[in-house]
Formats: structure tokens, sequence, C-alpha cells
């Protein structure tokens, strides 16, 4: 199934792209999965995991005798995680093909539910939350990492950078989603009965050597073109962030902030 509505597209390009960012990011997600627990023998679901990055260390965590799902829209990126599996000779994987929202899910099943980077992108955050909970076990823990887009900002300020924030909230809702959903999130968990457990804003900051400042480089001059493409920036307003952005990073004394992220927990009764 292709997954025609996914803003970012699939390719090769996006695919290295988002295993630079799992480099980048790993060190707050791990502290997030160590912080719930995962023990050996759970039954776990990545749901909306690309290439299985994340996927694939939630398999070290339940060990041989737990599982891990991937559930992923895109072909390329799940074939791209069985590939690994394959390769790894990783065999408690299951892969299923399709959104969150259209999947057959066990139901009463999973301990633990996962989803980095994906809410941000459906058009109807409560309805995919509802599919996970009705596919978690009892006292099943579902948890999200996901942007509160706040926080974004370059250093030294006042370029045409500026006008980058407001541009990719558009290129988000181009599709549906929403760039600022981390904070919608808590009254979903309310409103559907999953007790929240944490919710908890992350953000990197670094120079134009750092890993965070690269991860930024990597999105902003594949995606503004893009925008551009699509209409939701003008020719001129792309030329002019991009210009600033590159600035930027040949200044040595440059600071990008990333985009805060929040990891957000809740359990279901
Ligand atoms: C930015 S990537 C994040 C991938 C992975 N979770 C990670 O953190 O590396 C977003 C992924 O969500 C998937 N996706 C988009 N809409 C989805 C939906 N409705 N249900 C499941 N996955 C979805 C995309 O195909 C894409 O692989």
């Amino acid at each position: 199934m292709a997954n025609k509505d996914y803003i970012l597209g699939v390719n090769e390009y996006e695919l290295k792209r988002l295993g630079f960012q799992h480099g980048v990011w790993k060190e707050i997600t791990d502290a997030f999965l160590d912080k719930i627990g995962i023990r050996h023998g759970w039954k776990v679901l990545d749901a909306g995991s690309g290439p299985g990055f994340v996927a694939l260390e939630l398999l070290n965590k339940v060990g041989t005798y737990g599982e891990v799902t991937a559930l992923e829209p895109s072909e390329m990126y799940i074939n791209h995680f069985r590939d690994t599996c394959q390769r790894q000779g990783l065999k408690n994987t299951k892969f299923i093909l399709g959104k969150v929202e259209d999947a057959r899910l066990p139901e009463n099943y999973f301990d633990f539910v996962f989803a980095r980077w994906v809410i941000g992108f459906v058009p109807d955050p409560e309805k995919f939350v509802e599919k996970l909970k009705k596919a978690l076990a009892p006292r099943g823990i579902i948890a999200i990492q996901d942007y509160a887009f706040h926080g974004l900002f370059l250093y030294p300020r006042g370029g045409a950078y500026e006008n980058f924030a407001p541009a990719v909230e558009a290129y988000w809702k181009y599709t549906g989603g929403d760039l600022r959903i981390a904070p919608r999130i808590p009254l979903i968990f309310k409103k559907l009965g999953i007790e929240l457990l944490s919710f908890h804003p992350n953000s990197l900051a670094g120079g134009p050597q750092s890993g965070v400042f690269q991860w930024h480089h990597s999105f902003i001059t594949h995606h503004v073109p893009l925008m551009v493409k699509k209409g939701i920036i003008s020719q001129s307003t792309g030329a002019a962030i991009l210009k600033d952005w590159n600035e930027h990073m040949n200044n040595p004394d440059s600071i990008f902030f990333s985009p805060i992220v929040v990891n957000i927990s809740g359990k279901v009764a």
C-alpha cells in the first residue's frame, strides 16, 4: 500500500535521513524507553515504525521470548526492516503493512505500544490513539514521542529563517497533520480513559558541527524545495530561508535549537 498522504515521502534520501535522525535523537528515545521499563517477554507494537530503527532496539529489550510487531504503511520501509531482521536472524518479529487507522490489529494484546513522529501526521489523532488503545492488553502502556513545534530557533536571530516555522507547520497541515500535536495528547488520553503517566519535553541545541544542526540541515535542504513545489511557500521565500540557513551553517558562532519533542506515556486500566 502506498501512503500518498504522507507528506515527507518515501525514498532512499528519506530513509537515510530517518537513520541519521534516529542517531541524533537516540539518547532521548533510549532514556524514555528505559524509564518505561520494558521487560523481557513483552509483546510490543511499533506503530509507524518507518525503516524499523526503534523496532530493532525494542527487539533487544523484549528478548527472544518477547515479540515486536512493526506496523508501517510504506512497503519500502517495512521491507527494509524485514531485510534487517532476516540478516540478523531475528525471528520474533511481525510485520503489518498499513496505517494504524485501517490496520487489522489484535485486541487486548500488546503490553506496550510505541509511536515516534507518527501521530503528528494523522488527520484524526483521537481515532489513531483509540485504535492503539484497543490493541493494548489490560494495564498496557502507550508511549508517544512527537513535536510541540514551538522552541525552534536559529541564533543569531532576525534573518529569513524566522519564516521557516510557519512554513513547516503549513507543510504538515497540507495532508491534515499537526506539528503542535503534543499538547493535545493528554486531553485525548483523558477522553479515552487512558491514565497519563508522563509528559516530558526535550530539546537539543548545538553549533554547525553538531548532530542536531546537521539533522536540521538534512531536512531543510531537501524539504524546503518540496514546500516550494507544493506552493506552500513562494520560490523567493524558500530561497531566502535556505540562504539564511547556509550563512548560519558557515558561521561557527551559530546555534540551532531543535523544536521541542515531548515524551508522553499513558496506561490503560
Ligand atoms: C517521520 S517517520 C518516523 C518513523 C519511525 N517511527 C522513527 O521514529 O524512525 C513517520 C512514519 O510514519 C508513517 N505513517 C504516516 N502515517 C501513518 C499512519 N496513519 N499510521 C501508521 N504509520 C504512519 C510513515 O509512513 C513514516 O514511516
